[in-house]
């Protein structure tokens, strides 16, 4: 039924537990599994970049790459976790708007589920879903295992 899972992961600890639960599922369902990363363009830098791209080209590439390098660190710790379980993950790092690529990659990539935190990287504890989750569970058209541990 779930032959192919796809984990969204900001890095924070709370999608790190939502991997978790994934990864169990893929041992469950042999699984493929996609760890994906959505670089946010709208949320870190879209304003700034608006108002001063054309002085702060440089401040603007500084602030992707180091959300492409937070990409590259979420979406390495899913493989590692997933490594342990002897499941291979694929890894995806896109730009774009976080809730919308999860439900574009998900369609694209004829996911069977989707796994993620409650809540990420803000995390307010207490709050009932992340704006991220709050859209994709909303949004989507397959099931999404919404992991929280807050
Ligand atoms: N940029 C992202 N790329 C991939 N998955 C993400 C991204 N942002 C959030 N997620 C997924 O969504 C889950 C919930 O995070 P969400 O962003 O909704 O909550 P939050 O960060 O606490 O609040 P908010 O972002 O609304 O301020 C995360 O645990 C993660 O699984
Ligand atoms: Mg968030």
């Amino acid at each position: 039924m779930f032959e192919r899972i796809l984990i969204a992961t900001d890095g924070s600890k709370h999608s790190e537990r939502a991997a978790e639960a994934g990864i169990e599922m893929a041992k469950l369902y042999g699984s493929a599994v996609t760890a994906l990363f959505v670089v946010d363009i709208g949320k870190e830098y879209g304003p700034l970049g608006d108002l001063v791209s054309k002085v702060a080209d440089d401040l603007i590439a500084g602030i992707r790459r180091n959300l492409q390098d937070q990409g590259e660190k979420a979406t390495k710790k899913v493989a590692e976790i997933a490594e342990k379980s002897g499941i291979v993950v694929s890894r995806k790092i896109v730009e774009g708007y976080p809730a919308d690529d999860i439900i574009r990659i998900a369609k694209e990539g004829k996911m069977n589920l989707i796994v993620m935190g409650g809540i990420g990287a803000t995390g307010l504890e207490g709050f009932l879903l992340g704006s991220v989750a709050d859209k994709v569970v909303r949004s989507s058209h397959i099931p999404v295992l919404v992991v929280r541990n807050d």
